[in-house]
């Protein structure tokens, strides 16, 4: 299913999932939590919990001597060349596929990156003409509804179901729309859902892209937090593209494997920074140079001292090792716990829970009321078709971001509410049968 539509500039708080949860809780008391001191349990933001590694206070206090400078547009040559080596080791890329020098850009975050990118290569259309297509997966990160409605494109999205595996097909997009447009985005793993795009689906959109001429922003901040396997990424993809080529038309000339893909990383979830602002886009040279140019005119570029804490986060993996335990654990538990009263689907990558509760926004409400827990609804991460319904409805959305005994609390208070709903469901239609 698809839905369309243009996003006004002046009224993004319409889909902002922030305000539109602090408007639904604002006017209803809220319920005393299952901790000793009672405080409200805050599941709703993805932001982790844990805090990075000790050196990334150290390595700022030994670039101190950056904070007066205005930092280089592209990002500092460590940094960079830290980037695109991280991603060759990673990704088991070619050697030099990734030129630090053309292929990196370093951006306070995917956030920054997506909203610079979006403005980039969105076209501004000519009086008369359509706007162009940013296509998106629905639900989504609302970011890319706001980029979207920043360069005043029209914003179709794919819906991402139990059914499509999660993820968008867009191969299913109608043709006079893959015409229009200009920039799509595919998430993996994704946000709510924590699915991860098979080596397949991701060929095929790169297949999909050159066919129709956009650009894809592979949305990858998440791709260091799995279950089990480590996701695939775009880049891999372009990689054996290349080798491919190499192997069957040697030493001639090439089309670019890299055109049309841009993929985005940064330190936010992969090393509990997101407050640091560090990471980076890496892909097609002629993109990221018309991306470096709207940041050097609308953008602050990453502080010379956070790039220098950002260049030894990449070069460390143990710390993310430890994230990934945790997140891993905490699936389990959430397993073990609500798997109980609601089917839980463990998901393989990201660290959010995307939980199938029936009305999302009563639950919600519920959990708010009576367990002191502020969740979000997966409506309020969608978009709504003509008739009102949206692939989130059913859903709310569990951030599972803090330590495993304090998880474990938050998780049985919330199977507790769930199976009181369910015996109270069970009550009412035993009177009225
Ligand atoms: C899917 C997705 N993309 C991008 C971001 C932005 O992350 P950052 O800008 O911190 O890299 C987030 C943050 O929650 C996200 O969930």
């Amino acid at each position: 299913m698809i839905t369309r539509q243009f996003v006004d500039r002046q009224k993004l708080q319409e889909f902002h999932p922030f305000t539109r949860l602090r408007a639904l809780l604002e006017d209803l008391p809220v319920g005393r939590s299952c901790l000793e001191d009672g405080q409200v349990i805050n599941l709703s933001i993805g932001e982790p919990q844990t805090q990075p590694p000790d050196f990334v206070t150290e390595e700022i206090e030994k670039a101190a001597k950056g904070w007066s400078k205005y930092p280089l547009s592209k990002g500092t040559p460590a940094y960079l060349s830290t980037s695109a080596n991280w991603l060759e080791k990673r990704y088991n890329l070619p050697t030099n596929f990734i030129d630090p020098t053309r292929h990196i850009l370093a951006v306070p975050g995917t956030r920054e990156g997506l909203f610079m990118t979006a403005l980039t290569v969105l076209s501004t259309p000519k009086k008369g003409e359509e706007a162009p297509v940013f296509l998106t997966p629905n639900p989504c990160y609302h970011v890319y509804t706001g980029a979207a409605a920043a360069a005043a494109a029209e914003v179709v999205t794919v819906s991402a179901t139990k059914e499509s595996g999660y993820l968008p097909d867009y191969t299913t997009v109608p043709e006079d729309i893959l015409k229009r447009t200009e920039l799509c985005v595919l998430c993996s793993p994704s946000n709510p859902e924590g699915a991860v795009a098979d080596p397949q689906r991701i060929k095929d959109l790169i297949s999909l892209a050159c066919k129709y001429n956009f650009v894809v922003v592979f949305d990858e901040c998440y791709a260091e937090i799995y279950t089990d396997t480590a996701p695939h990424s775009a880049l891999e993809i372009a990689g054996e593209i290349a080798a491919e080529l190499e192997t069957n038309f040697p030493g001639s000339s090439q089309p670019d494997p890299l055109a049309n893909i841009l993929v985005f990383h940064s330190l936010s979830k992969r090393s509990s920074a997101a407050g640091l602002r560090c990471g980076f886009i890496a892909g097609d040279e002629k993109w990221i140079s018309m991306i470096n140019t709207t940041c050097q005119v609308g953008g602050a570029g990453v502080p010379i001292p956070v790039q220098a804490a950002g260049t030894r986060l990449w070069q460390d993996e143990e710390h993310v090792e430890v994230n990934r335990a945790l997140y891993k654990k905490n699936f389990d538990l959430a397993q073990t716990i609500l798997g109980k009263s609601v089917p839980v689907e463990i998901p393989a990558g990201g660290f959010c829970l995307w939980l199938e509760v029936g009305d999302g926004i009563e639950v919600t409400k519920r959990l708010w009321q009576e367990a002191g827990i502020r969740v979000m609804p997966g409506a309020y991460m969608s978009h709504a078709n003509s008739t009102g319904s949206s692939p989130g409805d059913r859903y709310i959305r569990l951030a599972l971001v803090y330590n495993s005994d304090f998880m474990e609390k938050a998780l049985e208070s919330i199977r507790n509410l769930l199976e009181t709903m369910k015996n109270s469901e069970t009550k009412d239609l035993g009177a009225s049968s």
